[in-house]
This record gives structure tokens, sequence and C-alpha cells, in this order.
């Protein structure tokens, strides 16, 4: 076991106040925080090798063994002992395979790997690809709470472990990150990404993409990433897991687009089709997507692979049968079909039709080929893991304690009555909640390398950090949902979610007994792991009925009432949130889960999250975004404050338009106070730059870190504006009683957008520069820029 390196963190990021003391961070990680794309991509030298080398390889290839590079089975059940006897490992002998998935062990990849490079006709290795998407064994937050953290080295240093941890065990290719914007909470795939924002859903883009490939992507703890889903695949309609999107162009540019240009422009490795339709085409048969926006408008030139059955399922979507549809994506520019065969099954013979040409044959085992020699494969396939090389890796101290501090800092503080938080580590306290002492949850959705029952449960966690001062009394209060069916289907993938067989009332008897021993009752309640993920969509997004009953009995003792969410999504908490004194938005915190909500409650930690996705009040204002555009009869912004209803003017009759909590909002222990904003000019010209800068003063008891984030109107365009757009973020950590002046540098490309022609351009004209400590609460000063 590697020892705990533990370092001051300044230079790496900024974050809650007791970073300074017990900041934790491998010193070999961060001397790995890159800044720019792998550079094998740009250099010349390095291209026309591999270039010749590949060709070389091609001119072997038969047309069969090409189109068997571009074949991605997942291993499913399929074991090493199997390599010879199996479908799959009869196909990995006849060259059929271009890579697998779903296979973790090192000692077993090499295994499968010795059958390709030792029984194959042409000795070519196969890549092994992992949804390695928040973490590897050592699981981080889901992705939505990492980009709460809003600290991109946090975020590229998770990342970096997660290819660290995954290549020392074989893996050398992940299918993440997952970037796809959404303002959909209904929609259980939210948890996979970062939020509703472009800018800083683009910021963590890159940092992930960043963190997995390293410097250079033959290191042999550097993997491939994969952005998904391109595209749009966040918008469906209902939040309907995989149903239609329809957007207009402008909005795909300006809004959904971003952060999967921000990967690519990152040097992502790959990219992954999305299941829904663009346009009214799926986006794996897309040529318009695949080919005319990201290889030719955005110079992507590495490898595209479908999702899961992506081929076969246009078959459903009405686009005919499996050989034209697998033609179809060829056309398109699919490089690999994971798992359908429809490229193996159909291909040579639409070739023979003349539907297909070899040449795009040759085109996408090319650019396979090319990432497998980017790999370093063809000089040394057994490169990427050892058993020995994961013993030390994967789940090590190291790696754990900063899975612990990235959980901490992702976590926000949405309520804080009477400063009843930080808990004091004395006298007695009631955890209460049906998930307190549950590992397999605590890891989240999509976490499918963690090793089940790993994770650190809440009651370990509290019953670890606090000293003997403190008692620690527990009861499960109620189940997750009441009916047994329905948290069945709650509890899918080995997550379960120890159902307790006794009547409700019970249940709540003891929690009532137990709280009213307690000095403060701290209640974890929420979602199970797999009430958000794929195919995890939900009508209602509330807090489970009988958890909220069991919110509304302990109230009734008048005990006061922290409460810990867990979820993976936004929920609608409008019934919860006058019935405790705290809210902390925990989020899925990962293995670490107790120990981080342990750092938050008592003090360690001050939480510094800040909201990457709007929570409605009620699902009726699905979809509800910050960016949003004003209406021609928008509602005066006094009555909008005061939820005042005005009959024809853009309001409901039955809710207010305003969220519960705006996008970018979370408290901290401190208090901030903000200056007037100031702006080095107020008539800039051009191409000139100016400096917009605040003063912000933690005038609280804490030291503590606060995200200032700059946003811009465009007060009057060729196309409608949104009200506001994020263009910028500083996390910056302050004392108690210690100030800072922020600037922040704009220039006119922090004012270009996509007009109705598509052209991306700044018009001149006035703008509303807001610097603020979220997106609902800022200071405005007004420019006139002209050109
Ligand atoms: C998901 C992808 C994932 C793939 C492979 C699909 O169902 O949509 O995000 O990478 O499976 O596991």
């Amino acid at each position: 076991m590697k020892k705990i390196a533990i370092i001051a963190l300044a230079a790496l990021s900024t974050n809650g106040f007791a970073q300074k003391k017990k900041a934790v961070v491998s010193p070999a990680i961060h001397s790995e925080i890159v800044n720019q794309p792998v550079q094998s991509y740009q250099n010349n030298e390095y291209n026309t090798k591999r270039k010749s080398f590949v060709d070389a390889l091609l001119a072997k290839m038969t047309l069969d063994e090409k189109i068997g590079q571009l074949n991605l089975p997942s291993a499913g059940d399929f074991t090493t002992g199997q390599a010879q006897s199996s479908d799959i490992g009869k196909k990995i002998e006849q060259g059929l395979v271009g890579g697998l998935f779903n296979i973790k062990g090192a000692e077993k990849i090499r295994a499968v790997q010795k059958v390709a490079v030792e029984k194959s006709r042409l000795k070519i290795p196969l890549i092994f690809g992992m949804d390695v998407i928040h973490g590897y064994e050592t699981t981080f937050p889901i992705p939505l709470g990492l980009a709460a953290s809003w600290d991109m080295n946090l975020v590229q240093q998770s990342a970096r472990i997660a290819a660290r941890e995954a290549a020392s065990d074989g893996i050398n290719w992940t299918f993440s990150p997952m970037v796809d914007i959404s303002r959909e909470p209904r929609w259980g795939r939210v948890s996979e990404g970062a939020g509703e924002d472009p800018y800083l859903g683009s910021q963590i883009a890159r940092a992930m993409v960043y963190g997995y490939q390293g410097k250079n992507l033959a290191d042999k703890n550097t993997i491939l990433a994969c952005v998904k889903h391109f595209a749009l695949y966040g918008a469906p309609e209902g939040g309907l897991d995989y149903n239609t999107v329809d957007m207009s162009h402008t909005r795909m540019f300006n809004e959904y687009f971003a952060p999967y240009k921000a990967a690519v422009d990152a040097g992502v490795a790959s990219v992954m089709a999305s299941f829904n339709e663009v346009d009214g085409i799926p986006a794996t048969g897309n040529k318009w997507l695949m080919d005319d926006v990201l290889r030719k408008k955005w110079g992507f030139n590495g490898f595209i692979v479908t999702d899961y059955t992506g081929i076969n399922e246009m078959i459903d979507h009405g686009m005919g049968d499996l050989q034209h549809v697998s033609a179809l994506a060829m056309n398109a520019g699919i490089d690999m079909d994971m798992v359908g065969e429809g490229f193996l099954k159909t291909l040579k013979q639409s070739v023979s039709e003349g539907k297909v040409s070899e040449a795009q044959i040759t085109q996408a085992a090319r650019r396979i080929l090319e990432a497998k020699y980017d790999l370093g494969l063809f000089e040394d396939p057994y490169r990427y893991g050892s058993a020995n090389d994961a013993q030390k890796e994967v789940f090590n101290a190291s790696n754990r304690a900063v899975a612990r501090n990235v959980a901490a800092q992702s976590m926000v503080l949405l309520k804080n009555d009477k400063n009843i938080l930080p808990l004091k580590q004395k006298g007695t306290i009631a955890l209460i909640g049906p998930l307190v002492d549950n590992s397999v949850n605590m890891a989240g959705t999509w976490s499918v390398a963690t090793k089940h029952g790993s994770a650190v449960t809440l009651l370990k966690g509290l019953q670890e950090s606090v000293g003997k001062n403190v008692k620690i009394l527990t009861a499960k209060g109620a189940n997750v949902e009441d009916n047994k069916v329905l948290e069945d289907v709650y509890a899918a993938h080995g997550k379960v979610v120890d159902r307790d067989s006794r009547e409700p009332s019970l249940m709540i008897k003891e929690a009532l007994n137990v709280a009213e021993q307690a000095d403060v009752v701290v209640l974890a309640i929420g979602e199970s792991a797999e009430m958000s993920g794929e195919s995890s969509s939900r009508a209602n997004i509330d807090i489970p009925a009988s958890q909220v009953r069991l919110l509304n009995e302990l109230k009734k003792t008048g005990k006061p009432i922290v409460v810990v969410l867990l979820t993976g999504r936004p929920l609608t908490l409008t019934n919860i949130k006058d019935t405790s004194e705290a809210i902390i938005n925990a989020w899925f915190p990962g293995t670490e889960a107790g120990y981080a909500v342990a750092d938050i409650l008592f003090g360690k930690v001050n939480p510094s999250g800040k909201l990457p996705m709007t929570f409605p009040r009620s699902v009726g204002q699905i979809p509800i975004y910050y960016n949003r555009k004003n209406t021609g009869r928008p509602l005066d912004a006094a009555l909008t404050d005061k939820c005042e209803y005005q009959r024809f003017r853009s309001n409901y009759m039955d809710e207010c338009n305003t969220p519960l909590y705006p996008f970018g909002y979370g408290l901290s222990y401190t208090k901030f106070e903000y200056s007037e904003l100031t702006v080095s000019k107020t008539n800039p010209t051009g191409n000139q730059s100016i400096q917009a800068s605040v003063n912000v003063k933690n005038t609280g008891n804490y030291d503590g870190a606060e995200v200032v984030q700059l946003y811009i109107r465009d007060l009057v365009g060729s196309n409608t504006r949104p009200i506001k757009e994020l263009k910028g973020f500083q996390k910056i950590f302050l004392k108690k009683g210690e100030s800072k002046q922020v600037s922040f540098n704009i220039t006119p490309d922090d004012l270009k957008f996509y007009d109705n022609n598509l052209k991306y351009d700044w018009e001149a004209g006035d703008f509303d520069i807001m610097i603020g400590t979220s997106s609902a609460d800022v200071k405005t000063a007004r420019i006139n820029w002209s050109k």
C-alpha cells in the first residue's frame, strides 16, 4: 500500500476550510494535471509513422478482418476459461473482434489478449473498454455531484485516478465523459452528466478528457476517453429515456453542442453516438451530425462507436432492416458497432451490392487501428495492467483519501436555519433513514467497477468521525418506498435496499423513540442509487411518501432536524423544505460516503458546492433552467420575486415562476459579502478586453471557499438572447475576515453566439455584466460594446 501523502492544496485547489490542514492528494497525481490535449495528435512526425504502420497492416487485411476491427462485443458472462471455446473466443481467433468491454480483472484481460495476439492471423491486439464513469473501484461522487464542486482540478484529478486504477487492471478505454446537457430532472441520466449549463459542462468535459488521457496515451496509466452521447441525448421529450429529441439548430449549437465540442477540442480519442434521433434521423445513422458537424466542422479525427445495439435499434426507429441500418450507420461515419453485430453480419454483403464502399470500411478500420497504435498496443499488447499493478493502484489509501475530499467538496448546503450546522461534537445524535446503514447504494448509479459493500456507510462514517463524547443512536424509520414492487424496481444492479418487512407505523415508532433520546436528528432521505441513471425516468420527482411521512412525524418531536439528501437528480423538495432546519445535498458520494458526510456535518470541511442544475418547485415547471429567454410578456421582476400572479403575463396561476433552488446556488457555514461590480471600461470597442471585478469578503465565522460566478446578458440581438449566460467562475478560498478582489477578463469571444444562419459572431450593443454567488443573486453593471 502506498502511504497517504498529505500536502497543502493551495496551488491545486481552493476548497473548504479544513483543506489547509487535511488536504490529501498524491503528489504523483498532482504533477499529472495537464492543460492541453495529448501531443500525439498534433505532431507530424508521429502521424507519418503511425500512418505507414497502419497502411502496411491494412494492406494485409481481408475485408472480413477489417470489418472484424469494427466489432465490439460485450464480454457479458464470457470468462477466460471460455476464451477458446466460446463464440466470442472463436471470433477473436478469426480476427472478427476489435475490442471487448464488460470484462474486469488484469489477468482475465491478459488471457483474452493472448488469444488475440497469439491465435489470430494478424495478431492485432484488442482494446478493452468499460464504463469507468465516476471512478473505478475507488468511486467518486456521481458526475452531477462532481460538477457541483465547480473545481476543475479536482474533477481532473478524479478522472486521473479513475484512469490509473482502470489501466492498472487492464482497461484502456472508458465510456466517459458523459456530457449531455439536460434541463430534465425526470430523466434519470442527469446523474451521469454535469447538469444544465453549456459553459460549466464544457469546462468539465475538458477536465475529464485531460484526466483520462493524460499527457501521452501510450503511458501505461492513461486511457482513451469517449465523449457521449452524441448528440442531445439529455433532451428527451417528457424526460423519458431514449425518447424523441427535437430542437432548433440554434439551440443545438448555442446550448447543447458546447460540451461535446469542448471534449473534441481537448483531444478526446473517441465519441459515442446517442440513442435518440436528431432532426428525425437517429444519431447513429445521421450523416449530418457525424460527418458534417463532428468531423468536418469540428475536425474530430478519432473513432466513433455506437451506443449499445444502437444500430439494431434503428430498426425499431423505423429506418429499415439490419442490412439497411448498418449501411446507414457506416455511411454516416460510425466506425465501431457496440454489441449488435450489424456490421459483422451485413457489411460484406452491402459492399458486394454497392451500398457501402470498401474504402469507407477501410477508413473505419484505420481509425480503430490508429487508436490501438496510440495506446502503444502494437509495441506491447500487455502494457495495460497486471495483477501486481492493480494490487498497488486499485482502491489504495491515497486514492480513497482523494475520493473523500472530492465527495465533501461536491456537497451543497441548501439551507441552514439558525446555523444549526456544523454540529457540535457532543451529546446524542439520532441517525435515521432507510439507507443509513447501507453500503451498496452509496456509490450511486453507473459504478460498474466498484466493489459492492466497500463503501463507507453513513453510520460507520459518523461513528468513526465523532469522539467518545458523542452517542449515535440509529433507526431505519421507513423503507425507501412503501410499495415493494416499486422498491424492487429501484434496487437494480445488485444495489439492494435492505427492505424492512415491518409495518411502516412500527418503523416510525422506533425512529421516534430514538429521536426522543437525541439532541439532534440527522435524517438521510431521498433516492436509492438506481432511482437515477439509465432507464430510470421518474414522472414524479418528490421524495417517496414513506420518507416524507417519517420526516413529518419526526418534526413533531420538536428536535432539530438535519436532512442529508441522497439523490441522483434535482428533486422537488417543496413539501419537505420547511420541515427541517438544515438540508445538505450529498448526492451519491461514492466509496467514502460516510466519512465525507461526517466531514461536512461536523465542519471539518465547510460546504462550498453549488448546484449545477436548477431544483424546481414542482414537476410542472420542467423544463426550468436559468439561461432561459425572455418572452414578449415577461412577469415583472417584483411580482416574480413575490410569486404573485398577473393576467396575460407569462406565469403559472398555481405555481411561482422561480425555482426552489436556482442554478449556481449553495450556502456555506460562513458568509460572503459582495461589493458592487466595477468594470474597467463601460464603452469598449472592437477587440478590446475589459475587466469586471468585485470584492468578496468573508464576514462570517469560518474560513471557507466560494464559487464566484460571472454571467453576461446580451440585451439586444438579431436573435433573441438568454436572460443570462454563465461565462466564467472562480473558486476562491477566504479565511475568516479576509477579502479578495476577483476579476474576470472579458473579450468579444465571450459575447459570441450562433445566429439563425449558424454564423458564430458577436453583435455590438448593450450588455449586462453580472457577478454573484448564484445565477439568482448577482451584482450588475451595464456596458456598451461597439464594433
Ligand atoms: C449506455 C452507455 C454505456 C453503454 C455500455 C449503454 O446502455 O447508454 O452510456 O456506455 O451502455 O455499457
